[in-house]
């Protein structure tokens, strides 16, 4: 039995969530009143509370409010309109940081003592999952090996290559960013996210190390003027969900 909450017995907390989600939208037009850093720092502890694989918490986040930085990254954004904001998160997906993560672990664990098994999944486990070895030598080898093991048994075949371990980074940043874009519009600040950016320009503005990955700019700001562009638009449920 779990503590799940069933929806009937919950509908405030349902009401709540479902109009915070609803009412977010992309917005493209912002005012210049600029984000008071308390409501900043707060949205990105709510982002940082998102899942991660296994706790790593592969992401970093560059806060800009510089206004000569920010007038930079407007080019970055290919001039488009929502990069006209008061604020601009970079949300950076990090493939890089898991070895400094299984250290961080540990060192930050919330119990006076670690326990064995943490400790060891941190030490052993964690490390072999994601040590993919110079050009990713290390991740070959267990590919073969991995075909091999699978004959008898299931195994997880991913990630295993430098590639993987990209995409591993993103699944998780890509949760943050939407609790970021949600915190953010608890406090009545909207957000675009933007793809739109020249990534070769970007790292000449920020400095972004070289193995992380820009996956998203999130605009932020109070929205202005015919902030939205056009009627909010989903496909049908069924179209895009198969029920077993
Ligand atoms: C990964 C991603 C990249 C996006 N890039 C841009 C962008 O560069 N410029 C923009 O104006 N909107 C961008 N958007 C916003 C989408 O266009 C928008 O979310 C979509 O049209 C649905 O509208 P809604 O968010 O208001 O429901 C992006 C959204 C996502 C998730």
């Amino acid at each position: 039995m779990n503590n799940v909450t069933s929806v009937s017995e919950a509908p405030e907390a349902v009401e709540a969530l479902s109009s915070l989600i609803e009412s977010r939208r992309a917005v493209r037009r912002f005012r210049d009143d600029p984000v008071p850093e308390a409501v900043i720092r707060h949205c990105l502890e709510l982002a940082a509370l998102a899942p991660s694989s296994c706790n790593l918490q592969p992401w970093s986040f560059c806060v800009v409010q510089n206004p000569t930085l920010l007038h930079e990254l407007r080019t970055v954004c290919l001039g488009q309109s929502a990069a006209k904001a008061p604020l601009i998160i970079a949300v950076l997906a990090r493939p890089d940081t898991w070895k400094q993560s299984c250290a961080d672990i540990l060192k930050f664990w919330p119990e006076p003592s670690v326990p064995p098994a943490i400790e060891r999944f941190y030490k052993k486990t964690a490390p072999f999952q994601y040590n993919q070895g110079w050009m990713g030598w290390r991740g070959f080898l267990k590919r073969q090996m991995l075909r091999f093991m699978s004959l008898k048994q299931p195994v997880m075949w991913t990630p295993n290559s430098v590639k993987q371990m990209r995409l591993w980074a993103v699944k998780s940043t890509a949760l943050a960013a939407q609790n970021l874009m949600l915190a953010f519009q608890s406090y009545g600040y909207s957000t675009c996210p933007m793809e739109g950016f020249d990534e070769v320009r970007l790292r000449k503005v920020l400095p972004i190390p070289g193995d992380a990955m820009p996956i998203m700019l999130l605009a932020v700001g109070l929205p202005g003027e015919r902030a939205v562009y056009n009627p909010r638009l989903r496909f049908p449920l069924e179209q895009h969900v198969l029920w077993y």
